[in-house]
C-alpha cells in the first residue's frame, strides 16, 4: 500500500505506544502473563515489542511490506510475524487458538466493505476459544459522518509533520484518506489517498455479534474513558466469544 510503503520509515515517530494502550494490554494478560496474542494490521511491530513482556507468545500479521519489515527487524524470541492480509486468517492460523486477538489503530476499515468484515470477524472468531477476547480500536465513524468531520488532528513530532483530512464519499459510505507528511526542514514531502469504510458502531456490534462475539465494553480510549458517540473521536470495543 503506498501510504504505508511512504511512512513506514516514520511510523513509530507518528505514532508512538502511549502507555494507556500498554497497560491496557497488560491487564487483559494477568494473572499469569502466560497468554496468546495476535495483532492483526501489526504493522511495525512497536505495539507487540512494547507488550512483549507480558505474554507468553506474540504474532502480527500486516498486509504491507515495508511496514513488516521493519517488524522482522526487530524480532524478539516471542514474537513472528507474517505477511497477509487479514482476509486470508484462517489458511494461515489453520487450528490455532489465540487468547487474545487486537486489530487497533484504524485498521479494520481498511477493507472494502461489510462483507470483508463479516469475513474476518468470521475468520477471528475461527481463531479463538470460550473466553477469548477481541480488541478492535477505530476512529468513531458516527461522529465522522453525522457531524461531517473532515479532517483529524494534525500530528507535529520533532521533525515532522502529518496532516490528516477526510473526504465523505460514497453517500458517506466511506472516506477518502488524504494525507500529507512533511519533513519539517523540507527535506521531503509524501502525500497520499487511500479510501477507508465509515463503519458504524452499530455494524460493529452486529457483525461481531452475529460471528459469535458479545460486547463487554464500548469505551472511548484505552483509558478506558466513557463512549459518546456524538463526540468521542476513537471507539475502542471489547468481544468476547461465548
Ligand atoms: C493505521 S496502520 C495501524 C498499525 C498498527 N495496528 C497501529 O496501531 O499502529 C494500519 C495497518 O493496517 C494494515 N492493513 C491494511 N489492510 C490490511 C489487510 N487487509 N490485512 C492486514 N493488514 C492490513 C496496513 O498495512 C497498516 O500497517
Amino acid at each position: 500500500m503506498k501510504l504505508y510503503d511512504d511512512i513506514s520509515e516514520y511510523y513509530r515517530e507518528i505514532f508512538p505506544v502511549a502507555d494507556s494502550l500498554k497497560n491496557f494490554f497488560k491487564s487483559l494478560a494477568k494473572p499469569n502473563y502466560d497468554k496468546t496474542l495476535l495483532d492483526v494490521g501489526c504493522g511495525t511491530g512497536d505495539f507487540i515489542f512494547n507488550i512483549s513482556d507480558y505474554y507468553s507468545s506474540l504474532v502480527g500479521v500486516d498486509i504491507d511490506k515495508s511496514m513488516l519489515s521493519i517488524a522482522k527487524k526487530r524480532q524478539k524470541t516471542n514474537s513472528s510475524f507474517v505477511n497477509s492480509s487479514m482476509l486470508n486468517l484462517e489458511r494461515n492460523f489453520n487450528n490455532q487458538t489465540f487468547d487474545i486477538i487486537s486489530c487497533i489503530g484504524n485498521t479494520l476499515v481498511h477493507l472494502n466493505n461489510i462483507d470483508e468484515i463479516n469475513s474476518t470477524f468470521k475468520q477471528m472468531a475461527g481463531l479463538m476459544s470460550n473466553n477469548s477476547c477481541l480488541i478492535i480500536q477505530i476512529i468513531n465513524y458516527d461522529r465522522i459522518v453525522d457531524n461531517k468531520i473532515n479532517f483529524l488532528p494534525t500530528i507535529e513530532t520533532q521533525n515532522l509533520i502529518f496532516k490528516r483530512e477526510y473526504e465523505l464519499v460514497d453517500e458517506s459510505r466511506s472516506v477518502i484518506f488524504n494525507t500529507l507528511l512533511k519533513e519539517k526542514s523540507g527535506k521531503f514531502q509524501k502525500s497520499n489517498s487511500i479510501k477507508l469504510l465509515t463503519l458504524r458502531l452499530n455494524e460493529l456490534k452486529a457483525l461481531a455479534e452475529y460471528n459469535g462475539l458479545g460486547v463487554e465494553s464500548v469505551y472511548s480510549g484505552f483509558d478506558k474513558a466513557n463512549f459518546d458517540i456524538g463526540n468521542s473521536v476513537r471507539t475502542v470495543v471489547k468481544l468476547i466469544k461465548s
